[in-house]
């Protein structure tokens, strides 16, 4: 229960470095961020069951390991989720794609939903919930709100930085959600950023600022 896991690879702490300085530009933020997102891949799910099947290699018969039909679902919470969906695609092909729109109001920081498109079976599949920036909660409590009012039972967060105060928050609500993550920062500033942080994900993922 309340687990967080910081992935600490030497490769995802070099890349998540280049995305935090603020003259990186959108290309090369997107291209490391969908570089630590694969990286993460490997962490988030390294749990997930195997089963054995029979095959045939050109020199014999043997028995082999297979996912065994766990089924998942990758979740972003736009718009900066969506830095993260291609890495986990390209590991997990079969997974099917939800997407929910949130966003924060600049004045009360809190989440406002704009969309919410789910798979129809998602009570039947692992979630996984993928949102670059961790701050106060609230977004992400929102949408794993949304989640199990649909019915998902088992959620884990994968976010790139996080707030002490953020994980707080997600745990408080939901001490069953995993969180991975690549760094947890120092706190939030008066203006609910992240510090250090990287500034906000979603502007520098889209060149919107
Ligand atoms: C950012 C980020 C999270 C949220 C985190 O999105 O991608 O969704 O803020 O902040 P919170 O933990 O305090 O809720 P933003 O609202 O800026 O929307 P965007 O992705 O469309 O830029
Ligand atoms: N959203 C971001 O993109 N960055 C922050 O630091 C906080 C919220």
């Amino acid at each position: 229960m309340k687990r967080v896991i910081v992935t600490e690879h030497p490769l995802i702490q070099h890349k998540l470095t280049l995305m935090r300085m603020k003259d990186t530009g959108s290309k090369d933020f997107r291209e490391l961020l969908t570089e630590i997102t694969m990286l993460m891949g490997y962490e988030v799910t390294k749990d997930l069951p195997l089963s054995e099947i029979e095959i045939e290699t050109p020199v014999m018969k043997t028995k082999s390991k297979v996912l065994s039909g766990k089924k998942l679902a990758i979740v972003p919470i736009l718009r900066a989720g969506i830095g993260m969906v291609d890495g986990f695609i390209s590991l997990i092909p079969a997974a099917k794609v939800g997407h929910i729109g949130l966003y924060r109001d600049p004045e009360t920081c809190k989440p406002v939903e704009y969309y919410c498109k789910l798979p129809q079976d998602i009570g039947e599949r692992e979630v996984l919930l993928v949102d670059p920036m961790l701050a106060t909660g609230g977004s992400a409590t929102a949408a794993i709100e949304l989640l199990r009012e649909k019915g998902a039972k088992n959620i884990r967060m994968i976010n790139l930085v996080a707030a002490p105060e953020g994980i707080e928050e997600v745990h408080s609500k939901y001490p069953d959600v995993d969180i991975y993550v690549a760094a947890v920062d120092e706190k939030l500033n008066d203006h609910k950023y992240i510090i250090p942080g990287l500034g906000d994900a979603g502007d520098r993922l889209f060149g919107t600022k």
